[in-house]
């Protein structure tokens, strides 16, 4: 296989500016413009597939995203969000991805971020690429993981190509993947109070078009979407709602919390629900990380409920507002225990370290002094053995440690032992200074899948390692 030399990761870049603003290079909109606009439009509900045999196509797509003219997007089956693939666990599904981008966009990879997937089903950044001009890769996802049935969770799915996955994503290629488990408690709110929020911030120019300028410290919007709304409002009735909220943003951290002072019930992560459910005033997402939270909205009837990011200042602040303007009853519960976690032994085979690092003379991201080469394996870990991964933070910046192909839970941050909300996860904030000891088994998959920062500039920037599972 022909891999492309490293100089060359500039060159996507440029061609995608060029795409993206083909309107015209305009000046970016003032964020004071937001707030005019704040809760102006309701909240919409990806359109959901749930056939075992999917198709994707990465296509250009004009979606009303602003008021007045629509934004050209690079988007998977003309809408962005894509459609939310969601699935019962346990059963195979096949996603075929379709390349009808233009040729400047380059080759395209599919990653079921969340996912156990084999090797050649997982999206490689470098390898199994869909070519431009309708070229097409069909992945296959069992539905299944260490010898049973998939854990129930949001997953997501996006572009991962190398070089490139910043400006693929922010230009559109991201959608929800949920995985049904009859395994999980059945009383939780569903049907049309399980609601998926895929929130994610993006800039536009002056013909509200999509400006993508890579900048390796990574890239923020000044408008905030969910599922693709700026700022939406949505209608609630007096009672429970599932809100799996993904952070689909390039490089922005969002810390939700609830006007009013109302606090989360989060049920679960990344990986699957909780063992038991924790009130939270306020829950920290980086990129790529989920929350899962039920919002009990009884006794609120008439009143106006904003989700807002205390990380954030001005109209940046505000996310979304729950509108409670329906009387409903409700037959829902959270029972007191959710799901346990699966087992690890209490011993490691193996503990390995990783520094996310910058290189003092080049400014490089790095993770032990390294950027990304597809070519070396970092890491070998064997096929069912218990290990330990520690983390670590030199560097002067935040980072989103996501290991590909399986669920890792948290032995201990900066020495104390784990809070129970993220007792098990596979994206990981690592703050300024911070360590975080992970207990891991991979159960599923042999072969080569990456692990980086969720930070999609610094990943672009060659943050990234390989890891191969080994017999
Ligand atoms: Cu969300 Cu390597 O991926
Ligand atoms: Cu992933
Ligand atoms: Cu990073």
């Amino acid at each position: 296989m022909v891999r492309p030399s490293r100089p060359s990761r500039l060159v996507p870049l440029i061609a995608a500016v060029l795409i993206a603003t083909a309107a015209g290079e305009g000046a970016v909109a003032p964020a004071g413009a937001v707030a005019a606009a704040a809760f102006s439009r309701p909240l919409v509900i990806p359109r959901v597939l749930t056939g075992s045999s999917i198709t994707l196509t990465a296509k250009l797509a004009d979606v009303q995203i602003l008021p007045g003219r629509k934004t050209r997007m690079w988007t998977y089956n003309g809408t962005f969000p894509g459609p939310t693939i969601r699935r019962p666990t346990g059963q195979t599904t096949t996603v075929t991805l379709v390349n009808d981008l233009p040729a400047a966009a380059g080759e395209l990879t599919l990653h079921n971020h969340g996912n156990h997937s084999a090797a050649e089903s997982d999206g490689q950044p470098d390898d199994f690429l869909a070519a431009p001009g309708g070229g097409t890769v069909t992945y296959t996802y069992t539905g299944t993981e260490a010898g049973g049935n998939e854990r129930g969770a949001l997953q997501w799915y996006h572009d991962h190509r190398m070089d490139a996955t910043g400006r693929n994503v922010w230009m559109g290629l991201a959608g929800m993947y949920i995985i049904d488990d009859p395994a999980d408690p059945q009383t939780l709110p569903k049907g049309e109070f399980d609601v998926p929020l895929l929130v994610a911030d993006r800039s536009f120019d002056a013909n509200n078009q999509l400006a993508y300028r890579f900048n390796g410290a990574g890239v923020t919007g000044n408008r905030i979407l969910v599922n693709g709304v700026p700022q939406p409002y949505f209608t609630v009735g007096d009672r429970r709602y599932r809100f799996r909220i993904l952070n689909a943003s390039n490089s922005r951290s969002y810390d939700f919390a609830l006007g009013g002072g109302q606090a989360f019930v989060q049920i679960g992560t990344e990986s699957g629900l909780l063992p038991a459910p924790v009130k939270r005033s306020h829950i920290l997402l980086g990129p790529a990380e989920r929350a899962d939270v039920v919002v009990d909205f009884a006794g609120r009837l008439g009143q106006r409920i904003v989700l807002q990011n205390l990380a954030a200042d001005g109209s940046l602040r505000q996310v979304m507002q729950f509108r409670v303007a329906r009387d409903l009853t409700d037959s829902s519960s959270v029972p007191a225990k959710l799901r346990p976690l699966p087992p690890l032994e209490a011993t490691s085979a193996v503990t390995r370290t990783f520094e996310f690092g910058r290189n003092r003379f080049t400014g490089a991201w790095t993770i032990n002094d390294q950027v990304f080469d597809p070519d070396r394996i970092d890491a070998s870990p064997r096929l069912g053995a218990t290990e330990t991964w520690i983390f670590t933070n030199k560097s002067g910046s935040s980072h989103i440690v996501h290991l590909h192909a399986v669920d890792q839970q948290l032995v201990s941050r900066n020495g104390v032992a784990a809070r129970p909300y993220e007792r098990m996860k596979e994206s990981w904030n690592l703050g300024i200074g911070e360590t975080i000891v992970l207990k891991l088994r991979f159960t599923d998959n042999l072969g080569t899948f990456v692990f980086h920062c969720h930070i999609l500039e610094h990943e672009d920037a060659a943050m990234m390692a390989q890891l191969e599972v080994v017999p």
